[in-house]
């Protein structure tokens, strides 16, 4: 008789094996380096020292900044200078053993760059992610550090003359072109990839671009699916019967864990940006033709017999066999809480105190939209003050997103000699110019079919015709623009 309770404990438990959920929304971007990178070797790590305050003449406290360097093209005094310019991620050798600007140097007898933003990789001023700390955190002291840089650079005899190229993606898209308007005279000109230039709040456009990527490439029927499964999720959320078929269809782990907690909006924000964020993550980083095969599978019911089931077996693929997920806002706090130096610390404190981009869901309109009551700017701004300051509320984030669009533009810089790519399904370009040129000066490239940054890669099987004509457009201007410079 005494055994019959133990027994009903264990059987849970031996039936599936709790996971934490930790997702992260896809705010931060890894700027995925090129596979394949060839001979390692060419590529050395320096360090300079730079100031932690920029701004402050009475703060002489510095720190090491990291950066790599290939110089196997440079021939000589006064050849130019291509720098990669890092955003929130390490940063790695790829870049400079392949890829578009790799192609930029060998064609221009180039010296080879990639520097590393301060708080991210192993370029860190401080020991800790305090709240304190992360006062030095700005994209204003970032462009300043690599200001600080181009003319250490410029100093050395052999660069004295060189022109300087400067190519960044996605964040440090922005920051190539800012930096090009902000300091005009250190660089010839800028590649600014995939650049979400204009800061936001109600970022609604990222998931109405994902919406339509699902849509250009798997057809109605796909967006179909993705509509009757979120619609039938959110309905589900409201009944006894609806709560267990959505247990089973997203693997929530059944008791002694904590059952889902329904009454909690900032937890249901959490499952909502569980849904969304896995499905934004495969259009950020999709090439031709993967998202039409991940639609073929959901209007074939590859993943679940009904829209719902689908959804839950896309999005919970990741899971061996057996295991479940424990979804807790708690956990999704506290993994941003801690003081220990975090690229998602650092990234989010920057969205918080700059962009926001809060990847909401449109209110109407869009398949996503059954999910706006929990996936909203009151979500991602609760994060922001609870894992830095209380003062850091939705207002505090408002007038931060202003300050950032005033100080450089937002869609309406003043940049000479800047080459703006962007992706047709990116959802990144909504925030970006992809309808005019910037200026005589500056082109714009919408490339259909393309995601985020891939014009920054070497060229791969996948890649479509207009792909390869824009970075070889790339190519020949950036060439344009050093001919000039050398025979003027
Ligand atoms: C570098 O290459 C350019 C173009 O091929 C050439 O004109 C120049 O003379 C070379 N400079 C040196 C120092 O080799
Ligand atoms: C851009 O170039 C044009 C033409 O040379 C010049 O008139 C203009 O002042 C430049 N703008 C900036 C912001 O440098």
């Amino acid at each position: 008789m005494w055994l019959l309770p133990l027994f009903c404990l264990l059987a849970p438990s031996l039936g599936s094996s709790p996971v934490r959920l930790l997702v992260e929304p896809p705010l931060r971007v890894w700027l995925r380096p090129p596979a394949e990178p060839r001979d390692a070797r060419a590529v050395g790590t320096a360090w300079v020292t730079v100031p932690v305050d920029h701004f402050n003449p009475l703060d002489d406290r510095t720190y090491q900044m990291r950066y790599m360097y290939n110089e196997q093209f440079f021939n000589g005094t006064g050849a130019p200078i291509f720098i990669m310019v890092g955003g929130e991620w390490e940063i790695s050798s790829g870049f400079l053993l392949t890829g578009n600007m790799f192609e930029m140097a060998r064609e221009n007898n180039g010296y080879l760059i990639y520097t590393e933003h301060r708080f991210y990789g192993r370029t860190q001023p401080f020991a800790t992610h305090s709240t304190e700390n992360l006062r030095y955190l700005n994209v204003d002291q970032a462009l300043a550090d690599l200001a600080t840089f181009i003319g250490m650079l410029k100093d050395q005899p052999r660069f004295s003359t060189s022109p300087v190229v400067l190519v960044g993606g996605s964040y440090a898209g922005n920051m190539v072109l800012w930096f090009k308007q902000r300091y005009a005279h250190l660089v010839l000109g800028t590649v600014a990839s995939s650049a979400p230039i204009k800061a936001e709040v109600d970022f609604t456009g990222y998931l109405t671009v994902v919406e339509s990527a699902f849509r250009a490439e798997g057809g109605d029927a796909c967006a179909a699916v993705l509509r009757d499964g979120i619609a039938a999720t959110v309905a589900a959320t409201e009944t006894a019967e609806g709560r267990e078929l959505l247990e089973q269809a997203f693997k929530i782990c059944p008791p002694p864990s904590d059952p889902l907690d329904y009454s909690d909006k900032f937890t249901m924000g959490y499952f909502s940006g569980f849904i969304t964020w896995t499905l934004s993550g495969q259009v950020q980083n999709a090439r031709p033709a993967e998202l039409r095969n991940l639609c073929t599978n959901l209007v074939n019911n590859v993943y679940g017999a009904t829209p719902m089931e689908s959804i839950g077996g896309l999005v919970t693929s990741g899971l061996s066999p057996g295991q479940c997920y424990e979804i807790r806002y708690e956990d999704y706090v506290n993994s941003y809480k801690n003081d220990a130096v975090s690229t998602g610390r650092a990234w989010y404190y920057q969205t918080c105190t700059e962009y926001a981009y809060f990847q909401i869901a449109p209110p109407t309109g869009s398949v996503f939209s059954p999910l706006s009551r929990w996936l909203n700017v009151e979500f991602y701004a609760d994060l922001c003050k609870q894992a830095y300051d209380s003062r850091f509320d939705e207002s505090f984030v408002r007038a931060s997103v202003a300050r950032s669009n005033r100080m450089f533009g937002g869609l309406r810089p003043d940049v000479n000699n800047t080459i703006n790519i962007h992706g047709a399904i990116d959802p990144w370009h909504y925030l970006g110019v992809v309808d005019r040129e910037l200026k005589e000066s500056s082109p714009t490239y919408l490339v259909p079919r393309a995601s985020h940054c891939f014009d920054l890669q070497p060229w791969q099987v996948t890649d479509t015709a207009r792909m390869t004509q824009v970075q070889q457009a790339a190519r020949r201007t950036v060439a344009a623009w050093l001919h000039e410079y050398y025979h003027k």
